[in-house]
């Protein structure tokens, strides 16, 4: 018998489509990559599919995006820059994926969640967030991280629990170089579930309202 393969029929007789929004989610037969999106589409929800791989093309001609949700699926490559032209888009969550490293990020985004994937110090490169200067919420728990990636100004909401980061120094929130320095809006810091302890450097924290949750005794 022949199966019917969820890439060959028409994204909207398979998922439901709203003015600007696609409504895929857990799509049967199985859905395994990003279907073709209706010109205009800003609102994407393709959670807990098969999804596996994001390509450069899939996004590339639906630049009216604004938020992209692919948490659930079991993607475990993207493509450099399947997101780096989408110069609207603000929210993006990569949440419950296979990702070992990230792909290039858009200027815009508020918020990023790719908690539970398996990424590593290497595939977050240290820079990799700093040009992203509306970032309000970054979530990246439950990974296999051993640094603090540099975190941009805005950002309210902070989620590293779950991994591997033994240290954190003065510069990771704070400026070595600028006692004077504060960061008023950081008020949400989850470092616990990694092997860090953060009383070790009382210096570490002086900018911030709002201790760390974390482990501070040995
Ligand atoms: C955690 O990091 C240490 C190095 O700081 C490394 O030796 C260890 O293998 C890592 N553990 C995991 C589970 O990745
Ligand atoms: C502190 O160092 C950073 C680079 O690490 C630099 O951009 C900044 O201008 C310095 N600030 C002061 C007050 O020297």
């Amino acid at each position: 018998p022949m199966t019917v393969e969820a890439s060959d029929l028409p994204t909207c007789l398979l998922c439901v489509c709203l003015t600007g929004s696609v409504y895929c989610e857990e799509v049967s037969p199985d859905m395994t990559t990003v279907p073709a999106l209706p010109k205009e589409t800003a609102y994407l929800y393709a959670r807990f599919n098969k999804i596996q791989k994001i390509g450069n093309k899939d996004f590339a001609d639906i630049l009216t995006l604004k938020r992209i949700d692919l948490t659930g699926n079991i993607i475990s490559e993207i493509e450099d820059g399947a997101f780096s032209k989408l110069s609207l888009l603000e929210e993006l969550s990569l949440a419950e994926n296979r990702l070992v490293k990230l792909p290039m990020l858009p200027a815009k985004l508020t918020t990023f969640n790719a908690n539970f994937n398996r990424l590593k110090t290497k595939g977050v490169k240290a820079n990799a967030f700093k040009k992203l200067s509306k970032l309000s919420n970054l979530y990246l728990s439950d990974n296999q991280l051993e640094a603090v990636p540099h975190i941009p100004e805005n950002v309210r909401t902070l989620h590293l629990q779950n991994n591997n980061i033994s240290d954190v120094s003065v510069d990771t929130f704070c400026r070595s170089n600028d006692t004077y320095y504060l960061r008023p809006r950081l008020t949400e810091i989850r470092l616990d579930g990694n092997p860090v302890v953060l009383s070790k450097n009382p210096d570490t924290f002086t900018c911030l309202n709002v201790l760390p949750v974390g482990q501070y005794r040995r």
